[in-house]
């Protein structure tokens, strides 16, 4: 995610159909987006200034949705928007953020499921692999919500498990960064589950939106034309997967999932975040991406500088060179402040990222 103190320097003078901004701050405590600590989440004050320039009655696409923060303001813009990620967890999150829904009527919802789930008689037991993460009251509160979720809405769910992960760090004594996540810290605290549920889904929930409602798929992108029409998509604006295989279902959302009983390893399967094979399974997306897209569509890809084995890759470098479209538009900020600012240090590394805009209309293929 991009980080306070950002520097613009265009690389290529091809005149963009869109403005990049500069932020000062990227995370907005009053928004939707706080509802789940997701790993590589963008920001939504940067999604947010480049959507406001695109045109409202537009389709959008983001091939990589993550937990939905691109297709959540673009719908806040009018725009039809489409998500497709292959992360069930991701998915759910993204779902809720953008499903359409009654604020009272929710937290209504909400308020009868606590008083059900207080008085459930068998409650399941939290299996071992997350349940050394919580003080024992915690989690029996947390399997009392997750056994009667089932038809909860999606909002709920994106409450109850973005939830879970403030639970997990309040009982660790509140000493978690960025980079300790995990890290056990006895004695465990008890934390009010039902408090810390009460609290996020209704800080969030005047945040929910009326529509027009977007659509997320939980779909593998290398195939994404199976669930995209051909030729439907005017802008794709996404931040891929990275290519130092980042795990997406590792950090809190290993405790979530451990909780939830899925698979974290068929997961992982359906995601592109092997170092080796990245080139060829990104290239892979990318054709299929081509598929959705049209001669005009705007391609919009936020990618990032990372070390992998000791040595500097440039997201750019990588993403001109495999992408089937020519003459990106290229902005590279450099960034400063960042969780890793020790790594950074230690490793010398400068933390940049790099915007890539593909203007089909003057551009066009390979
Ligand atoms: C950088 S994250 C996107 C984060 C998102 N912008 C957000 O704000 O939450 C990249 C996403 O690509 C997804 N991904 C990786 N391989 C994929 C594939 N083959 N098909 C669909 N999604 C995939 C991961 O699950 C991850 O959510």
């Amino acid at each position: 995610m991009q980080e306070p103190g950002v520097n613009n320097s265009s690389i290529c003078d091809s005149t963009p159909r869109i403005t990049l901004g500069h932020f000062d701050k990227v995370s907005n405590p009053k928004s939707i987006h706080g509802i789940y600590p997701y790993r590589g989440k963008m920001s939504a004050i940067d999604a947010a200034y480049v959507i406001s320039q695109l045109p409202s009655n537009a389709t959008l696409l983001d091939p990589f949705c993550g937990t939905g923060t691109i297709v959540y303001e673009a719908q806040s813009h009018g725009m039809k928007a489409v998500g497709v990620d292959n992360n069930p967890l991701a998915c759910i999150i993204a779902k809720g953020k953008i499903e359409y829904g009654n604020q009272e009527s929710v937290l209504s919802i909400l308020d009868t499921a606590i008083q059900n789930a207080s008085l459930l008689e068998e409650v399941p037991m939290m299996p071992d692999s997350a349940s050394r993460y919580f003080h024992p009251e915690t989690a029996n509160q947390i399997m009392r919500m997750v056994s009667i979720s089932s038809d909860f809405p999606s909002y709920l769910l994106a409450s109850l498990y973005g939830s879970i992960c403030v639970a997990t760090r309040a009982c660790n004594g509140w000493l978690w960064t960025s980079t300790s996540v995990g890290r056990i810290n006895k004695p465990l605290r008890p934390v009010d589950f039902y408090s810390t549920l009460l609290k996020k889904a209704r800080k969030h929930s005047e945040f929910i939106n009326a529509g027009p409602l977007a659509t997320i798929h939980k779909h593998d992108t290398r195939r994404i034309h199976e669930v995209v029409p051909d030729g439907s998509v005017d802008v794709v604006y996404t931040s891929p997967p990275y290519f130092d295989a980042l795990d997406y279902t590792g950090y809190y959302s290993k405790i979530v999932l451990e909780i939830l009983g899925l698979d974290r390893t068929s997961i992982r399967e359906g995601l592109i975040q092997s170092f080796s094979s990245y080139k060829e399974d990104m290239q892979s997306a990318l054709a299929a991406i081509d598929r959705v897209v049209h001669d005009e569509s705007l391609i919009i890809f936020v990618v990032g500088n990372r070390m992998v084995h000791r040595k500097l890759i440039k997201g750019s470098d990588i993403f001109t060179e495999i992408a089937p479209w020519i003459n990106p538009y290229v902005v590279e900020r450099e960034y400063t402040k960042t969780a890793s600012g020790l790594w950074d240090t230690i490793n010398a590394t400068k933390r940049k990222e790099q915007i890539l805009v593909w203007d089909l209309a003057s551009g066009g293929r390979k």
